[in-house]
């Protein structure tokens, strides 16, 4: 056991302050698979971490940190899971495109067979400039402007999920200048209170989000759709929420679309052939998260589905899901370097890391736990109580707020914090002038760049004044 480094911190065995830790793991070397990117593991000759073959000390050293380093075949294993659980329905995955955009990345789904979500112009123009088949797109959002569904329209997209009385007019009638009629999907808010973090529900009543269901502006939003030319009524969508692990959340919002289904084919005699039930399924975080497979919601859904289309006489409808987060949520993480350790007297011991809340937002948005590691070397030291913290100027800026690392943890040495390939880079911020971090994509002992880091140039750039 090696002498501590960091004699004023709390170590394992003293009575610790408040958090939301569990015990220390045995031993602190062990990279949990639930938590890392499938090709992670710690080389035992060197004690460091290696990704598709790649050691982290020499991608940190080619690339610079904070880095996100995202796991190619991790991200195409995952896109085939999806695709495999709902490949025996007449379903489609859509890759919901704000958990993490970039071209290698639609490149992929393509290749894979995904189509993908967008939920603004600046999205849509990524997923065309990849090669994105337009009809292989949906849109979303609650207040689409004008110029985005003129432009959504003109691309000839597949689908766009309407969110209001106000954009069903300005949709039917951009489709009109066209000459086109576009097709649509309807989203309704089921009213189902999610167990997810307040701010990532969205399918009770009291938020932004959809049509309610138990108001009746979803039937009325129906009714509408039906008389425009503009628009073809497609099908009724429902996103519950996100970081969602209880099944019954999706089954009540799937037995409550069908209902909407069957009102529908009372009062119009039309039988509306699709629904699209969101994304949303949770993933593991920590060691303690128990996620769902995608084979488990596929069955649930479609048991679900067909149970209550038989129950109303209907015909089964083209299902389709949106995972964001359980697709490249694992893939990827966080590369950082220490750069100052500060033991606090029965407290905790702070450790610096090079970025923060500008490439992390999520702990201080939604109070999110994550893991962390140290993988440039192995360590046999005793566990340390440790708060990982960026560089920004105010307190909350916290990575992982509770979590063991070994106490000779030193300046140079890296951290990585797993499981940051959904609404990290697609979140991050240039707060403090931060420098937002490249992607690099890993695969097969290859290293490239997807997105490049911000320069300075680049700050200089936007700031004509
Ligand atoms: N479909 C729709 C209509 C959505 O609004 C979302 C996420 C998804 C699909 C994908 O959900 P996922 O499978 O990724 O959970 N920034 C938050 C998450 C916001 C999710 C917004 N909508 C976070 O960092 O947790």
């Amino acid at each position: 056991m090696s002498r501590s480094a960091h004699p004023a911190g709390p170590r394992h065995g003293d009575v610790l302050p408040e958090g939301h830790y569990a015990a220390p793991p045995a031993d602190l070397n062990l990279l949990d698979p639930k938590v890392w990117s499938k090709t992670v593991t710690r080389d035992e000759a060197t004690g460091a971490v290696t990704v598709a073959g790649l050691d982290v000390r020499a991608l940190a050293e080619q690339f610079g940190t904070p880095a996100y380093i995202l796991d190619e075949e991790d991200f195409r294993s995952r896109c085939r899971a999806w695709q495999q659980a709902f490949s025996h329905l007449d379903a489609d995955v859509y890759y919901a495109g704000k958990a993490f955009l970039s071209r290698a990345v639609v490149r992929w789904l393509h290749e894979e067979g995904l189509n993908v979500d967008v939920c603004s112009g600046g999205e849509l123009t990524v997923a065309l400039s990849a090669g994105m088949p337009p009809e292989r797109i949906a849109f979303h959002g609650n207040n689409k402007t004008r110029a985005e569904l003129e432009y959504a329209v003109k691309a000839g997209i597949g689908h766009v999920v309407v969110d209001s009385f106000e954009e069903l007019v300005r949709l039917a009638w951009a489709a009109d200048q066209q000459g086109v009629r576009q097709k649509i999907l309807l989203r309704v808010t089921v009213g189902v209170e999610a167990h997810t973090h307040e701010f990532i529900a969205t399918a009770h009543e009291d938020q932004k989000f959809g049509f309610s269901l138990t108001g009746g502006q979803a039937a009325e939003a129906v009714r509408r759709a039906l008389t425009l030319d503009g628009v073809e009524l497609v099908g009724i969508h429902s996103h519950i929420g996100s970081q969602i692990f209880d099944m019954a959340g999706f089954e009540v919002a799937a037995r409550r679309v069908v209902g909407l289904l069957a009102e529908v084919k009372r009062e119009h005699g039309v039988e509306l052939p699709e629904i699209d039930l969101g994304g949303g399924l949770g993933i593991a975080y920590t060691s303690d998260d128990d996620p769902r497979e995608p084979q488990e919601i596929a069955t649930a859904l479609t048991e679900i589905v067909r149970r209550e289309c038989a129950a109303e006489g209907l015909a089964i409808p083209r299902l389709s899901v949106e995972p964001g987060r359980a697709i490249v949520g694992p893939s990827a993480f966080t590369l950082y370097e220490v750069g100052t350790i500060k033991p606090l007297e029965g407290l905790r011991t702070y450790v610096s890391v090079d970025g923060g809340m500008s490439d992390n937002i999520r702990t201080a948005l939604y109070d999110a736990e994550y893991s962390v590691a140290l993988v440039s070397r192995a360590s046999d030291a005793e566990p340390m109580l440790s708060r990982v913290v960026g560089k920004h100027c105010e307190s909350g800026d916290i990575v992982v707020r509770d979590a063991f690392l070994p106490d000779d943890l030193a300046p140079g040495d890296l951290l990585a914090v797993p499981a940051t390939g959904a609404y990290c880079r697609s979140m991050a911020s240039n707060y403090n002038h931060a420098l937002r971090p490249p992607v690099v994509a890993v695969r097969d002992g290859q290293a490239r760049v997807v997105v490049r880091r911000e320069t300075e140039e680049d700050l200089l750039r936007l700031d004509v004044g």
